[in-house]
């Protein structure tokens, strides 16, 4: 099967299991994953983050926005900027001023300052599966791989996610850019190989 139709069959798959988890889990899973975050080395280094607002059933990132906020560090998030599928990166001074997209994603406002990808320190990918190489199944649009392939990959790269999205292998293509390592509720991971 070609890498793209096993993705999308992949794709559906796990969003279904992301889907029907239940309320409680969910808040605690989000805790634990914060905790094994904040204490990473690359997180506390880190002064420029590149987050994202979750939204529907994804990993809940709220508690990283906040911390990231108390800690001081700056708050970079991601905006679709155009049909061709291209983000731009915004400083964010103030998380709770975001604005629905049209597809219903919390995004900063086109008026905040843009910022170049280069001066991120780590960013957060989000991300429907992972697989302990850091192979990264994204929501189909390929917005991260065209992000990070222009970061030129000096910020960190982190996934994101519950511990079941985690795969035995993610079907990849060419242009798919791999994450440094994954943090899920119970574990960081490393990528295992780079
Ligand atoms: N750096 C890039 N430049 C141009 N097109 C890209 C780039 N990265 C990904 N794409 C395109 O984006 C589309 C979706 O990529 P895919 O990896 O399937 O999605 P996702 O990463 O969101 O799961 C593909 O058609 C791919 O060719
Ligand atoms: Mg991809």
């Amino acid at each position: 099967m070609h890498p793209h139709d096993a993705k999308a069959i992949l794709r559906e798959k796990l969003k279904a299991q992301r889907d029907a988890l239940p309320p409680a889990e969910r808040k605690l899973a989000a805790d634990k994953a914060l905790g094994l975050i904040l204490q990473m080395p690359e997180w506390k280094r880190a002064q420029t983050v590149c987050l994202y607002a979750s939204f529907k059933s994804e990993l809940a990132t709220s508690g990283l926005l906040e911390s990231a906020l108390r800690a001081g560090k700056k708050i970079i998030l991601p905006r679709v900027a155009d049909e061709n599928q291209r983000c731009t990166l915004h400083h964010v001074a103030n998380p709770a001023s975001l604005v629905l997209s049209s597809l219903g994603i919390p995004e900063p406002s086109a008026e905040l300052p843009t910022i170049e990808p280069t001066a991120v320190d780590l960013f957060l990918v989000p991300g429907i599966g992972f697989d302990r190489e850091g192979n990264r199944l994204g929501h189909g649009a390929g917005f991260y791989d065209r992000l990070l392939s222009s970061a030129r990959s000096k910020g960190f790269r982190l996934g994101y996610s519950y511990d079941f999205q985690v795969v035995p292998a993610i079907p990849c293509e060419p242009h798919d850019v791999r994450v440094n390592a994954v943090a899920t509720p119970s574990e960081i991971i490393t990528a295992r190989t780079h």
